[in-house]
């Protein structure tokens, strides 16, 4: 099967690469960084030429609606577009645990995302998975300084590795539209995951938690994103994964 990993130089997409390769696919990968920006759509229809699969787990570094449902929509409008021209059988995305009443912020855009999928004309499956395990390290990078204020948070992380190899079976199925929601083994506290991340990186850094106000904050405060019901459940918890080679991104500083 060949496949083309959108955002697959990412944190997660580098796992969905490793996955596919292992398993003798042929693999392409689409980032700024090979060369195709998703935002412009310029290059995409020619790189997809011969495509079956396509993974979309791009980014944005976006935090209010507008610009993260500008990016979502964009990229995703212009993936789909040059996959309905190429013949893709399949449009995988990766979305989040608990976003539906949260219409705000990042999580509008992937909203947005997913609407933009749904009523597109590509066969599709969109995965959700909970926060990765790398999360507090990077909410902390946003936040310079001896203090990070954190918003409080519930949530209930997953290793991006395990969402990276859940992907690629989905890619290798029939499209269905939703996927088993894919959650950690264990609920957390934002505010308790970077405490632990601080000392284990031996970094002089305080946190502390506060109530975030407004839709998103409530979101984050309310239990959601951990998801429920019917789940996959993985196995690698924070503390598994703290001491492991699975950390890709950088100790905060
Ligand atoms: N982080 C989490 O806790 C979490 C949890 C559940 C779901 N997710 C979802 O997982 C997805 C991936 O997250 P991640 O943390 O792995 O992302 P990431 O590490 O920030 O990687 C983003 C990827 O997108 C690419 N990209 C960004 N802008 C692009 C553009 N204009 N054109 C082409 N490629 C572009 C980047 O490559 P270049 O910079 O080279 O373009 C990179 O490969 C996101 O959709 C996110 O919502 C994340």
């Amino acid at each position: 099967m060949k496949i083309a990993v959108a955002g697959g130089t990412g944190l997660v997409g580098r796992f969905a690469v490793t996955a596919a390769e292992g398993q003798g696919h042929e693999v392409l990968v689409l980032s700024r960084g090979t060369g195709i920006d998703l935002t412009s759509g310029e290059g995409v229809m020619e790189a997809l030429t011969g495509v079956d699969v396509v993974i979309d787990v791009t980014n944005t570094a976006a935090v209010s609606s507008e610009s993260a449902r500008k990016f979502f929509a964009t990229v995703t409008d212009n993936l789909l577009r040059a996959e309905a021209a190429t013949g893709v059988k399949h449009h995988v995305a990766l979305s989040i645990v608990g976003i539906d009443k949260i219409d705000d912020g990042y999580y509008a855009g992937k909203l947005a995302q997913e609407q933009t999928i749904a009523q597109g004309t590509v066969p599709y499956t969109i995965v959700r998975a909970t926060q990765f395990h790398e999360f507090a390290t990077q909410q902390m990078g946003r936040i310079p300084g001896p203090i990070a204020l954190l918003p409080r948070c519930l949530m209930r992380p997953v290793s991006a590795r395990e969402v990276g190899r859940y992907l690629l079976d989905i890619a290798e199925g029939e499209p269905r539209r939703r996927a088993q929601d894919l959650v950690g083994p264990r609920n957390e506290v934002l505010a308790d995951l970077a405490r632990k991340q601080v000392s284990f990186d031996g970094v002089k850094k305080l946190v502390l938690e506060f109530p975030l106000p407004g839709i998103f904050g409530r979101g984050l405060a309310s239990g959601d994103l951990r998801g429920g019901g019917e789940t996959l459940v993985g196995e690698t918890t924070f503390d598994d994964w703290l001491g492991s080679q699975d950390r890709h991104i950088k100790p905060i500083s």
